[in-house]
C-alpha cells in the first residue's frame, strides 16, 4: 500500500505510522503535517531516513498541496485534527477551520485521485454525553449529540466524510474511539499531563468533582484497530474502538497515577470544571470483535504503569514541550495554579 497518513507527527498518528513501517516492509508512508504546538518530529526520528518514509510539512486546508500530495496514494488515513477540548473551549475558529474544512479538502483530492480507502479517525464524543450509574455504552448505532466545539467540529467532519461515501460513492470508513493513552500524548491530556506535573513538583488539576467517567484505550490496541478496518473492514462502515470495560472516574485514574509515583493524595487539587464537561464516555466494542477479531490486549493498571514509566525515561522530550506557547496556554487555562 502506498498511505497518506495526515497529522502523523501528533501523539496517535506517530505510533501510527511506526507501527505500519514496522509491519508492513513492503508499504510506504506520506505524512503531511502543519506541526501545529502538538506536532513534534522527534516522534519519528527513528523512521526519518526509511527511504519507505517521506515526511511532507503543511495544512490539510491547502487544496494544492493536498492534491499533490494525494497523487499516487491507494490509502488515506486521517488524523490530523485540532484535538484538545478545553482549548477548543478557549478558542474554536482553528478547530472549525482544519477539522471541517480540511477534512472536506482531503475528501475533494481523494475523489479527484480515486483513491481505494478513506479512513477517517474520528472519537466517541461526537455521540455527546452518558450518565453516571447507567450501564449504557455508545455504540455505532448511537445518535450524534456533540456539546464542546472539538466534538461538534468533528461530528461535523464525520458527517462529511459518510455524505462522501453516499453521494460520491468515496470508498470511506470510519472509526469511533475512545481516550487514547500511551507514550508520546501531548502533556495537555489528563495522564500525560498527571505524569508530567508529579515529576516536576506540581499538583494535578482535577476538574469538577472528578467523578467523570473515560473509557481508556491504549494508542498500540488503537493501531491495530485501525490496521483491521483499513484491510477488512466494510467500504462505508463505522466501528466503535474501546478499552476498559469497568468504569473508572478521572479522580481513580489519578489516585493510580500517584501510587505508581509514590505520592499521596496532597498532590490533587479540585479547580472549576470544565463548560458542559460529559459525564461518562464508555464504548460498546462488539462489532469490530465480533467482525475483525480485534480486542484490547493488555490490563489498564499495566498499561498506566508502562506509560508512567515511558514519561519518566523521556523527561526531555516532554520538559521541552511544557515550555513557550504551553506555559501561555496553562496559564490562561489554570489561572493562578
Ligand atoms: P494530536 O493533537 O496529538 O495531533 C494532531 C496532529 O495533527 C499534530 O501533529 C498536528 O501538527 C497535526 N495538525 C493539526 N492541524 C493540522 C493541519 N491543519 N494540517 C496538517 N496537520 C495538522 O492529536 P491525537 O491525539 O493524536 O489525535 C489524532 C486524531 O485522533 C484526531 O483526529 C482526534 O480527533 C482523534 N482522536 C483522538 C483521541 C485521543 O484520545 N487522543 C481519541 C479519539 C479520537
Ligand atoms: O473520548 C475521546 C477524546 O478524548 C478525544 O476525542 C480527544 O481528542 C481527547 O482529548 C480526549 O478528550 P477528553 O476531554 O476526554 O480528554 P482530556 O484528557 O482532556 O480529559 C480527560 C478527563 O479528565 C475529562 O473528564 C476532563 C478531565 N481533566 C482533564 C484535564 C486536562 C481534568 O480533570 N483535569 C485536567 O487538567
Amino acid at each position: 500500500m502506498n498511505l497518506l497518513v495526515t497529522g502523523g507527527a501528533g501523539f496517535i498518528g506517530a505510533n501510527f505510522v511506526l507501527y505500519w513501517l514496522n509491519k508492513y516492509p513492503k508499504d510506504t508512508i506520506i505524512n503531511l503535517d502543519e506541526l501545529t504546538y502538538a506536532g513534534n518530529l522527534e516522534n519519528l526520528k527513528t523512521v526519518e531516513t526509511n527511504p519507505r518514509y517521506k515526511f511532507v510539512k503543511g495544512d490539510i486546508c491547502n487544496p494544492k498541496l493536498v492534491n499533490q500530495v494525494m497523487e499516487g496514494i491507494d490509502t488515506v488515513c486521517h488524523f490530523a485534527a485540532e484535538s484538545h477540548v478545553d482549548r477548543s473551549i478557549l478558542s474554536p475558529s482553528t478547530f472549525i477551520e482544519t477539522n471541517i474544512v480540511g477534512t472536506h479538502i482531503l475528501l475533494e483530492a481523494a475523489l479527484k485521485n480515486k483513491v481505494k480507502r478513506f479512513h477517517h479517525i474520528s472519537t466517541d464524543e461526537v455521540f455527546g454525553s452518558l450518565e453516571l450509574n447507567n450501564s449504557s455504552k455508545f455504540d455505532e448505532r448511537t445518535p450524534y449529540n456533540p456539546r464542546s466545539p472539538y466534538s461538534a467540529s468533528k461530528a461535523a467532519s464525520d458527517h462529511l466524510v459518510r455524505a462522501y461515501w453516499f453521494t460520491y460513492g468515496l470508498p470511506i470508513t470510519i472509526s469511533n474511539c475512545s481516550n487514547n493513552f500511551g507514550r508520546f500524548q501531548f502533556p495537555e491530556k489528563l495522564i500525560p499531563l498527571a505524569i508530567t506535573n508529579i515529576l516536576e513538583g506540581k499538583k494535578v488539576p482535577v476538574y469538577g468533582d472528578g467523578l467523570h467517567v473515560r473509557d481508556w484505550l491504549f494508542v498500540e490496541d488503537h493501531c491495530r484497530a485501525i490496521d483491521l478496518i483499513i484491510r477488512d473492514g466494510k467500504v462505508g462502515e463505522t466501528y466503535c474502538v474501546g478499552g476498559l470495560t469497568k468504569d473508572i472516574s478521572n479522580l481513580e485514574v489519578i489516585k493510580k497515577i500517584l501510587k505508581i509515583l509514590n505520592k499521596d493524595e496532597s498532590w490533587l487539587v479540585f479547580v472549576k470544571d470544565r463548560p458542559g464537561h460529559d459525564r461518562k464516555y464508555s464504548i460498546d466494542w462488539s462489532k469490530i470483535k465480533n467482525e475483525l477479531g480485534w480486542h484490547p490486549e493488555e490490563d489498564f493498571d499495566l498499561l498506566l504503569e508502562k506509560t508512567v514509566s515511558w514519561y519518566k525515561d523521556n523527561r526531555n522530550w516532554w520538559l521541552r514541550l511544557k515550555k513557550a506557547e504551553y506555559e501561555k496556554y496553562y496559564k490562561e487555562q489554570y489561572k493562578n495554579l
